[in-house]
């Protein structure tokens, strides 16, 4: 039997990206986001090409307990998830306390809580069986602190270590649990954060081919191209003062060139 792959913020960018590569390995699709209309295009899409079961649940994951809902709708739909992609994110980027309380309050719960919430029920499942993979998707951020992206920064940071700590637990029970690091990758991420990439993009496409090859050799985590792995090596060989001030300044000037 084909196994499922389960896939939040699958309506665009990256998440999109992986649910036509599974669909094209030939694996089912559990796709979810809060956009209906485009999950359902993107399903019609996918279903033309490649002959896979897609099944798709609307959920906003800004909201508490909101992945607790998803996983028992999952649930209630008879459904196994083989595979786990936490992908689902969005970042702002200004000073701290400037941005409404709102969106900073809903990164974090959708950045770190439901991706945690999420993991903890279907990894509940996997242990079990004795097999799985979970992606979780976290950044080049996540390696030093970032001024002027400081929630953003601090909720990837969050999901590189949560995920290799659960690389090392869910070892001994067969279960992959990779970290892909993405640098500034040419999706609708900065619709919402902002002009803070860095250099050339790369594309999700690319991001999605080092995640499933990374997963496929059960890597504790993997920074998505050549130059983004150069940039977080900065962070092993400076003090951490001298990171943050770096990257302080990086934000503070694409900011400034607003
Ligand atoms: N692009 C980059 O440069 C970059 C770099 C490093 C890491 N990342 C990470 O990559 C992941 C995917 O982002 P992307 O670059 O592909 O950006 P994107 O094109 O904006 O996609 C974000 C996805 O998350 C979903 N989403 C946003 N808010 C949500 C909510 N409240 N509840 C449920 N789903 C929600 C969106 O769907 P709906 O709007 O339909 O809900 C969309 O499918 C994020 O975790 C991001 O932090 C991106």
């Amino acid at each position: 039997m084909s196994e499922t792959v389960l896939i939040t913020g699958a309506s665009s960018g990256i998440g999109k990206a992986f649910a036509f590569k599974y669909a094209k390995m030939g694996k089912n699709l559990i796709l979810t986001a809060r956009s209906k209309d485009k999950l359902d295009k993107m399903k019609e899409e996918i279903k033309k090409k490649f002959s896979v079961d897609i099944k798709v649940f609307i959920k906003d994951l800004s909201k508490e307990y909101s992945a607790k809902e998803l996983y028992e709708e999952i649930k209630n739909n008879n459904l196994q998830v083989d595979i786990l992609i936490n992908n689902a994110g969005f970042g702002t980027s200004g000073k701290f306390h400037e941005k409404e309380f709102s969106s900073q309050h809903g990164q974090i719960i959708l950045n770190c809580l439901s991706l945690a919430d999420l993991t903890y029920f279907i990894v509940k499942e996997m242990a079990e069986r004795k097999s799985g993979t979970i992606i979780n998707v976290a950044s080049t951020v996540a390696f030093q602190a970032v001024p002027y992206m400081a929630v953003y920064g601090a909720t990837k940071a969050f999901v590189l270590s949560f995920s290799e700590a659960l690389h090392q637990e869910y070892k001994e029970y067969g279960i992959k649990v990779t970290a892909i690091c993405p640098g500034a990758t040419e999706t609708g991420f900065f619709d919402t954060a902002g002009p803070v990439g860095l250099g050339k993009y790369r594309t999700a496409d690319m991001v999605t081919e080092t995640a499933i090859k990374a997963a496929g050799k059960n890597k504790q985590f993997a920074v998505d191209g050549i130059k983004n792995y150069m940039v977080t090596l900065l962070s092993r060989f400076l003090t951490r003062k001298k990171t943050t001030e770096i990257s302080g300044k990086i934000l503070k000037k694409s900011l400034n060139a607003l």
